[in-house]
């Protein structure tokens, strides 16, 4: 059963209303609802409404107050046939949430009841168009035990409370209509940081950030980076905040990172809490930017929603956009941007490339969930960035008034964004919207040629073939670039070059000399740039290019082609010796540049990743590509060891604070101490103990752990024990500690991963548990991909047993295996074997059926 965008039809029934009572219990809930529905003008004519439901049951149907038989359950939906044009339909549910171990729906975590409905989680709750295009104004009332549930929260405004006895009841109003996978409820015993926030029109906001007990003092950044993003969407897009009160709500069991229903946004935990001594500078940066995505939401995503789920992107590649460019102005933003191309290299590249890949407005899907993807989010955001590079931004900004303005209250489609664009910023799209049809990553051939005074630059593209695409258009790519005189190191100004065909040709008057070309800066178009350069050239790049994200390039260029041509070609000593020696140049100069700042200069430190390694090559050989990365660390930290151990020093001992400065200098010790640990373990083994024992925040903590999980010493098993006593009541720094072993690249790995799923403190039933121990294993390049088999022999046997718990987190661990057809022969089969071992399984999820068929190219 296969979901097509062009089956798309419009409901027939309009759902003016939405009244749902909730009789709350943690293992019966009551769920009483009434619909107020009239025929939809605009849709074909139905006698009967299609209501979704998903494994529950109807307790009584009612129509204009009358219990009805003329209804039918079809699968899981129930299907009454109507009269008239316009009803009131009444129907009871009863659900169980603390059996609900799929967190979609209405569930229990960790004595507190609250939902998810993105994308089809409300049918779990009561019977239901479950669609984005169905939008309705909801009234709520909810009662339960006072002991229980101190707190009942649900979308909009708190209209009326009362009690009787030992419960007590809470009636809430949302008049935003809004469709049923923005539904929000939350009851539990929880406490708020509150505080207040004036919007630029005067409306007073009461803000509220609820957490248990015991984590109220972790809130400060979460509640301060609200603050931050409302007033950023009120300057950057003139968005303002439409009701009196926002919530967010911290628990700690979640599928995702957020979610943001109208007015009652739902975190996990892993979101929201911060403070020095439990959170790395990372964990600040990733809550003010979810903080940040699922505030923006409330523009791009609520007031105008997606009109079916082929849309997504409309709201997640906008709103990824968003929280990127809200993060840069908080920050660095070269250094945000470097960030955001890595993962997008290092994640949606790979899917681009794979048996998963799908455009970013998805053709076709079983399971929706499964495209809650880096390509719909970090791609559909880097499309959405090319727009914004075209227009420039005061054109762009033209464009998104136009399209708040023109599309407001309704659901719309991605089509209705690029018009507005092209309207408001007055920028002819039509070739540019194969963007939204085409997957996969184009590939840019360059070629620099130099004549006389003439600088020739030739230009090609192909967009690789694609399940499904084996055709493809060429499509316009934005690319900015600068020509580098040698002699001065200076350029003449950045250009925009936009490549709209198969193959361009630019030429560039009054070079004497041939230039040296720095392409795609600011990483203008995410795609693979194919050209000819020298190390000699990348040197001088790495060296003294203006953009820092061009340097940080050339440095990865450097690195990424020697490490390419170390594992496939053989290299002779001299060869690679003269490589490295180049490549320790530049990281030199990096390493003694004092113009630099630490933030940045961690980025041009670090290494390219192994997957990002393995993406160059058609097939790759995981093991060989770890040995020869290794080695390559290996010999930088020896050829750099001064200067290193010089960064040591210098940032060592810095007190902490949450500023840059301090921030870069954590970044930079302990990168410093990884180059180290690769060429002088015991030295690193000695600093890495010191670092651990003076931390007084967990970055250095974490840093310093990592390196010594990687290391066999007396230090390392005394210091995970150590941690593990000193935050054994803290969860989400317990998941640190299952992830940093599961990680790290000490050769027994996989032993420890074995253990550490019988240890106590692991469940299948918290999805950030799953993911500590298990994600972090099959993004470990080295233990993941053992000779053997038996990483992809471990997650088999995950997907196996988590996929009766939990479904959608389950499916998000196929893709590791699904890279087969991209890994050397003898793995390639042992991959392939463990997904025909769980294709065989007798029952599996739509979920993750439907990625392992997709894997095995059973499409
Ligand atoms: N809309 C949420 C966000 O991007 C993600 C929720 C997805 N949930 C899911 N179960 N697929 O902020
Ligand atoms: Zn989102």
């Amino acid at each position: 059963p296969e979901i097509r965008r062009e089956d798309y039809r419009p409901f027939p029934w309009i759902v003016s209303e939405t009244r749902l009572d909730f009789d709350l219990g943690i293992d019966c809930t009551r769920v009483r609802s009434t619909l107020t529905i009239a025929r939809n003008a605009k849709a074909d004519r139905s006698s009967t409404i299609r209501l979704n439901g998903d494994g529950i049951e109807a307790t009584s149907v009612t129509v204009d107050g009358e219990p009805t038989q003329s209804w039918v359950m079809d699968g899981d939906d129930l299907v009454l046939t109507l009269p008239g044009d316009a009803h009131e339909i009444g129907i009871e549910t009863e659900i169980d949430p603390s059996a609900n171990s799929q967190l979609m729906g209405l569930y229990a975590s960790s004595g507190m009841l609250c939902t998810q409905c993105e994308a089809e989680g409300f049918r779990r709750i009561t019977f239901f168009p479950d669609r984005p295009d169905v939008l309705s104004t909801y009234s709520v009332r909810m009662s339960g035990s006072k002991d229980r549930f101190p707190v009942l929260l649900c979308n909009g405004n708190r209209v009326a409370t009362g009690e009787e006895g030992d419960t007590h009841w809470a009636e809430w109003h949302d008049p935003w209509p809004k469709p049923s996978y923005l539904f929000a409820l939350v009851a539990g015993d929880l406490v708020a940081r509150s505080a207040s926030f004036t919007t630029m029109g005067g409306r007073e906001v009461e803000l509220n950030v609820w957490v248990r007990e015991g984590d109220l003092d972790r809130t400060e950044h979460a509640m301060e980076s609200l603050k931050r993003s409302m007033k950023w969407d009120e300057e950057v897009f003139g968005r303002e905040y439409d009701l009196d009160l926002f919530n967010i709500v911290a628990v700690s069991d979640f599928n995702m990172g957020a979610m943001e229903n109208k007015g009652l946004n739902i975190f996990n935990t892993k979101y929201v809490l911060a403070d020095p001594e439990t959170a790395t500078d990372g964990d600040y940066d990733g809550v003010e930017g979810v903080i940040g995505h699922e505030y923006f939401h409330n523009w791009s995503g609520n007031r105008i929603t997606c009109r079916d789920w082929f849309q997504l992107s409309l709201k997640e590649g906008f709103t990824v956009l968003r929280d990127q460019l809200f993060s840069a102005d908080m920050g660095s933003e070269p250094v945000k941007r470097i960030e955001d191309v890595r993962i997008l290299r290092g994640v949606q590249f790979p899917e681009d490339s794979g048996p998963l890949a799908h455009p970013i407005r998805p053709d076709s899907y079983r399971e929706i969930s499964n495209f809650y993807t880096a390509t719909v989010y970090n791609k559909g955001a880097e499309v959405i960035r090319m727009m914004r590079t075209m227009a420039g931004e005061e054109r762009f900004r033209k464009g998104t008034d136009l399209y708040f303005d023109r599309h407001d209250g309704e659901a719309a489609t991605c089509e209705d964004f690029v018009k507005s664009i092209e309207d408001g910023a007055a920028l002819d799209l039509t070739r540019f919207r194969r963007w939204y049809s085409q997957a996969g990553t184009p590939r840019v051939g360059v070629t620099l040629e130099h004549e006389g005074e003439t600088a020739r630059l030739t230009l090609t593209q192909t967009v690789p073939a694609t399940p499904g695409q084996s055709e493809k258009q060429p499509m316009p790519i934005p690319l900015k670039l600068a020509l580098f005189d040698r002699a001065s190191g200076t350029h003449r100004g950045e250009e925009l070059v936009i490549l709209n065909e198969d193959r361009a040709e630019v030429t560039f008057d009054g070079f004497t000399e041939k230039p040296i070309l720095s392409i795609n800066r600011t990483f203008s178009a995410p795609v693979t740039i194919e050209r000819d350069v020298s190390r000699e050239e990348l040197v001088f790049l790495a060296e003294k290019d203006d953009d820092p994200f061009a340097r940080y390039e050339a440095m990865q260029e450097l690195m990424t082609g020697h490490l390419v041509a170390d594992v496939t070609d053989d290299l002779d000593d001299d060869e690679r010796e003269a490589a490295r020696e180049d490549i320790a140049r530049a990281m030199r100069s990096v390493l003694e540049d004092d113009q630099l700042d630490d933030l940045m200069r961690g980025e041009l430190l670090m290494m390219p990743g192994a997957t990002y390694v393995a993406e160059q090559m058609l097939v790759a050989d995981p093991g060989r590509i770890h040995a020869r990365r290794e080695a390559l660390k290996t010999a930088l930290g020896t050829r750099l060891a001064g200067s290193l151990q010089e960064v040591y020093a210098r940032t060592e001992n810095m007190p902490f604070s949450l500023d840059a400065g301090a921030k870069g200098a954590r970044k930079v010790k302990t990168l410093a101490l990884a180059y180290i640990a690769a060429s002088d373990p015991a030295k690193a083994v000695e600093l890495a103990a010191r670092q651990y024992d003076r931390a007084d925040n967990m970055t250095d903590r974490q840093g310093a752990l990592m390196v010594l999980a990687g290391l066999d010493s007396a230090e390392r098993t005394g210091k995970l024990l150590d941690f593990y006593n000193r935050y054994q009541n803290n969860a989400l720094v317990i998941d640190k500690w299952f992830a940093i072993q599961a990680g790290s690249l000490h050769p027994r790995a996989i032993e420890h991963v074995k253990a550490l799923r019988d240890h106590p403190d692991f469940t299948l039933k918290n999805p950030n548990r799953v993911r500590s121990l298990y994600m972090a294993f099959a993004a470990n390049p080295a233990a993941f991909h053992a000779e053997d088999g038996e990483g992809y022999a471990i997650i088999a046997d995950l997907i196996l047993e988590l996929d009766p718990i939990n479904a959608q987190t389950t499916a998000r661990f196929v893709p590791p295996l699904g890279r087969w057809r991209r890994i050397e022969e003898k793995r390639a089969k042992l991959m392939r074997e463990a997904l025909e071992r769980i294709a065989a399984a007798p029952k599996l999820s739509r979920d993750t059926f439907e990625q392992v068929a997709r894997s095995l190219g059973r499409g």
